[in-house]
């Protein structure tokens, strides 16, 4: 198993054909779902959440009267991935099949394809495009319900699998999950499984990032060594560190994430995750701590300022770290760390997303994977 073509099964699919398959009614759940559970897809957005019990959720939380709404979330406000916006250019007709199975599975009526403002979307889909804004936090799920609702993009407390869009259970899911769930549909959970590890099968869309140059797409098993993805970006050797899933993600050494599969279960055990697949290898001698303050920086500006942790807690992080990465062993730098280290502690679980759980873990693993440059 390796990074090759051969594997490519939706960056090279560019040619679907629609399959209609028996439609459930709303509450009840058509038969593609067993086909899902068997496959063990699990959702590629960022939390891995098998996507079988999401559709079960969702047709389970919706009457005739009340037909269901399905969502393809393509809006990608993570800065350092590309892999929605390369699929929508590539197959979006794939994903628009996958999103339409989906309703059919569930009984939804209504199936709306969300993009970034300004994405180019191919004429004719059999699906209502709405394009929303471009921020970090819009493609978060009640952000975009939010929005879809006439609202701002900002996060709520409603829970979409209940009451989402219209007031309707809605199943929001990843662009690329949908282009799985058609490929499930046309081929099967044994093909599905031929790819993969046993905890996530199938194949997964990375955006890898070496240095500063803009992220490439690539379509890989899960599972394969992070070594092979680092090699198909020009990396030959261990780098200093690697960060996974991305701004709200963790950097590991780099030596060891050379070292392990690109699969959930041995990120999270490392202490990383994979998020919506990005991996990105910062410029040589750019300094880590340097590179986590100007992401965290940006990260504080991108919050919705409605929960303590937003408005207090990130700017505060935002601050300690710069004074941390631009005075290294300084009397104010030490205090900075002490202060860093207690605010890190308060805000997981304390916002009402987890917008601020994902800086806080960031900045966690910069202060060990960087240790070094603390008493530089
Ligand atoms: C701060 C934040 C930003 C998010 N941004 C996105 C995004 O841009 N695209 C996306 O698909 N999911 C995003 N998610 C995850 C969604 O809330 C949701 O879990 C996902 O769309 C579910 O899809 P899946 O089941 O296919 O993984 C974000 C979550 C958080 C906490
Ligand atoms: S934690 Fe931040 S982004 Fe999340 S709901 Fe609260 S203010 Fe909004």
């Amino acid at each position: 198993m390796t990074v090759t073509a051969n594997n490519m099964r939706l960056l090279d699919t560019t040619t679907p054909s629609p399959q209609d398959g028996p439609v459930a009614r709303p509450g009840e759940l058509g038969p593609l779902v067993e086909e899902i559970a068997e496959a063990g897809l699990r959702g590629r957005g960022g939390g891995w959440f098998p996507t079988a019990r999401k559709l079960a959720a969702v047709a389970g939380a919706s009457s005739r009267s009340r037909p269901p709404v399905v969502v393809v979330n393509a809006m990608e406000g993570e800065p350092l991935s590309a892999k929605d916006a390369r699929l929508l250019a590539h197959a979006p007709r794939l994903v628009v099949e996958g999103a339409l199975a989906a309703a059919r599975t569930i009984g939804a009526h209504r199936v709306i394809l969300a993009v970034p403002e300004g994405t180019p979307v191919p004429p004719g889909l059999d699906v209502e495009v709405r394009e929303g804004p471009r921020r970090f936090l819009s493609g978060q799920e009640t952000a975009l319900v939010n929005w879809l609702n006439g609202g701002s993009a900002v996060p709520t407390s409603t829970v979409p699998y209940r009451k989402g869009v219209g007031g309707r259970a809605t199943l929001v899911s990843n662009a690329e999950t949908f282009a799985h769930l058609a490929l499930i549909a046309r081929y099967g959970a044994r093909w599905f499984r031929s790819e993969g590890t046993a905890e996530a099968p199938g194949t997964t869309l990375i955006s890898l990032s070496v240095g500063d140059g803009p992220p490439m797409v690539l379509e890989v098993p899960v599972g394969t060594p992070v070594s092979e993805i680092l090699h198909a970006g020009g990396v030959s050797f261990p780098p200093d560190a690697v960060l996974f899933g991305g701004f709200g993600g963790a950097w590991l050494n780099g030596a060891h994430a050379w070292s392990l599969p690109l699969s959930p279960g041995p990120l999270a055990a490392a202490g990383a995750a994979m998020g919506a697949g990005i991996v990105a290898v910062p410029p040589p001698g750019r300094r880590g701590l340097d590179q986590t303050a100007s992401i965290v920086e940006w990260m504080a500006a991108q919050g919705a300022h409605q929960c303590g942790p937003c408005t207090f807690g990130l700017p505060a992080v935002a601050a300690d770290l710069r004074e941390l990465a631009d005075r290294p062993g300084t009397a104010d730098a030490r205090a900075a760390l002490v202060r860093l280290r207690r605010r890190l502690g308060l805000l997981p679980g304390r916002g009402g997303c987890a917008h601020p759980d994902g800086v806080a873990r960031l900045v966690g693993s910069a202060l060990e994977v960087f240790g070094r440059e603390l008493t530089r």
